[in-house]
């Protein structure tokens, strides 16, 4: 399989959102990341159901929404109703992480869990045969344009490992700080989705830039 691009929401232009929605349908991007922030989990607020019910309405390709909030199973079927087609929530905010999973799954949504830079890849053994997509942080969540962490290389061959071993599934999708440096070393490490912002949204040409990233 070829990798995904997952042009990230956080960094359109908000001004001009419909815009920003088109330029991603026109392009060769696969998926819209979608970062929900709550201002609890991560120490910012980024945008909730109104903009999703816009990007619902415009976005032409799959919406791949990123919840960095705590007690995510309250709003799992909101964001199904929302147009939610992944669903992805943090280990590290979740108590009961396989019900968590399950009822993401149950709504026919993909359940996609994160874990921040700090989490190791093990402790998604039990749980990984069920999962349809890890994501694995290469920056402390919560804000566009931050400097990738080197260290992820090493979990995304740990995590690729693991798969094999299981014979699972999941894609292994890589968020924050990709860019035109490390978004061809993350491919042959093993990663399936590259989730960038800055990288698209600040490119003087932001379709070519995604054409880059999903070239290879
Ligand atoms: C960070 C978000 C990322 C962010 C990526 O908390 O989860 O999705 O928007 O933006 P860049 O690619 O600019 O690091
Ligand atoms: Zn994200």
């Amino acid at each position: 399989m070829t990798h995904l691009i997952a042009p990230s929401v956080l960094s359109a232009n908000f001004g001009q959102l419909e815009t920003d929605i088109n330029l991603i349908n026109k392009s060769v991007a696969d998926w819209f990341h979608v970062d929900v922030m709550d201002g609890v989990f991560v120490p910012n607020i980024s945008f909730g159901f109104p903009v999703l019910k816009s990007l619902q309405q415009h976005a032409k390709k799959p919406l791949d929404v990123h919840l960095m909030i705590v007690d995510p199973d309250r709003y799992i079927q909101a964001f199904k109703d929302a147009g939610a087609a992944v669903l992805t929530v943090h280990i590290e905010a979740c108590t009961h992480l396989h019900r968590t999973i399950h009822a993401i799954k149950q709504t026919g949504m993909k359940a996609g869990v994160a874990l921040n830079p700090h989490t190791p890849v093990s402790l998604l053994s039990e749980v990984l045969a069920e999962l349809d997509l890890v994501c694995v942080m290469s920056v402390n969540p919560g804000f566009g344009g931050q400097k990738f962490i080197e260290n992820t290389y090493r979990k995304i061959e740990q995590l690729h490992l693991m798969k094999e071993n299981l014979g699972a599934n999941a894609l292994i999708e890589i968020d924050g700080g990709v860019d035109f440096n490390n978004y061809q070393k993350l491919i042959a490490c093993g990663a399936n989705v590259l989730v960038a912002g800055n990288t698209v949204f600040s490119a003087s040409n932001p379709s070519a830039a995604i054409a880059q990233l999903k070239q290879g």
